[in-house]
């Protein structure tokens, strides 16, 4: 046989492939996102996210007990309650479940567990909608950014570490900043979901959270457009200038292009979020033996890590973790 370029050398055993292996998945990379609901005394599972509960404060603590034992280090909350207002004001209370579990956490694990909080609206908005709407029922970006700063303010006196605009508003990032610092909050930090796609994959989140979008509107005006590539450099370019220390894509797998264009261009590290609706199909065609649910997870966060994400936001984190030291 003649001779030939052979790259089947380097696959031949597991410690060449370890060797020459470009992408690396660690658990510290991972952040697992945690829904805390509302005058609930047991976990509620989530139909569409089997495996996925909310939580109450015991045991969302009893969770990122067992997380950070096998290497998970950051947490992203999200509040689930059933009583809602037109603004969201609940949700700015000191008392309400979001700011109750943040507490708990950096009461219980200070700063070896980053916690970050979800900050947006439509998780207590009776509309469903992201914003304020105004009198003709549009989202109002600007009467929004005064929503979103109150909220900052309220879950920083909690104790949360970063805060996660994800309402896609335009400004969001600087009000928040602007507000934070106001307050004496400059060391707590805004991942910005910078990037973020009006998707499909959303859907098992909505009944995690138990958002129903009134008059089956959708997130069209203030999501991007799944057409539209360019455009999420626009939207990194600007959250960074406006002060954001972490940027994130998301969702994550069907949108590696652009993580790729974003994890090239930005000068902060880039998050993706592989998010409930890309768990909820691995774990249903694991559920009827179409995939190796192992193989899949593990795949799946391989090629988000090699498109250039730093970080990985999934459901998956706990799971997958032991796997991966
Ligand atoms: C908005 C928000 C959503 C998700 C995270 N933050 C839903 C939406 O934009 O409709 C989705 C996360 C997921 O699907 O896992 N607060």
């Amino acid at each position: 046989m003649a001779s030939f370029p052979r790259p089947r050398r380097l696959r031949a055993t597991p410690a060449l492939r370890d060797l020459v292996a470009e992408t690396v998945v660690r658990p510290q990379q991972l952040v697992l996102p945690l829904f805390v609901k509302e005058g609930i005394s047991t976990p509620v599972p989530i139909a569409s996210m089997p495996g996925v509960v909310q939580h109450t404060v015991d045991s969302l603590v009893r969770e990122v007990d067992e997380a950070l034992a096998v290497g998970v280090r950051t947490v992203i909350l999200f509040g689930v309650t059933d009583e809602r207002d037109e603004d969201g004001s609940l949700a700015c209370r000191a008392d309400f479940v979001l700011e109750r579990a943040i507490a708990a956490l950096v009461a219980r694990f200070a700063t070896d567990v980053t916690v970050v909080a979800d900050l947006c609206l439509d998780e207590y908005t009776t509309h469903g909608h992201c914003g304020v709407l105004d009198a003709a029922g549009r989202v109002d970006n600007d009467a929004t950014l005064v929503r979103y700063q109150a909220l900052a303010v309220a879950l920083a006196s909690a104790g949360v570490h970063f805060v996660g605009p994800s309402g896609m508003m335009d400004h969001q990032v600087a009000a928040i900043r602007e507000a934070l610092d106001a307050h004496g909050f400059d060391d707590v930090g805004i991942l910005a979901y910078a990037a973020k796609y009006a998707s499909a994959l959303y859907g098992p989140f909505r009944d995690a959270v138990e958002v129903e979008i009134a008059g089956g509107g959708d997130r069209a005006s203030y999501q991007q457009d799944p057409r539209n590539r360019r455009e999420a450099w626009r939207e990194v370019d600007l959250d960074v200038a406006e002060g954001a220390d972490l940027v994130m894509v998301k969702p994550a797998s069907f949108y590696l292009d652009v993580l790729s264009d974003v994890a090239e261009r930005s000068p902060v590290p880039v998050l993706a979020y592989q998010v409930s609706g890309e768990y909820s199909m691995i774990v249903a065609a694991s559920a009827n033996g179409w995939l190796d649910r192992r193989l899949a997870v593990l795949e799946s966060l391989v090629a988000i890590r090699r498109a250039g994400a730093d970080g990985i936001l999934t459901y998956f984190a706990k799971e997958a973790a032991p796997w991966l030291r």
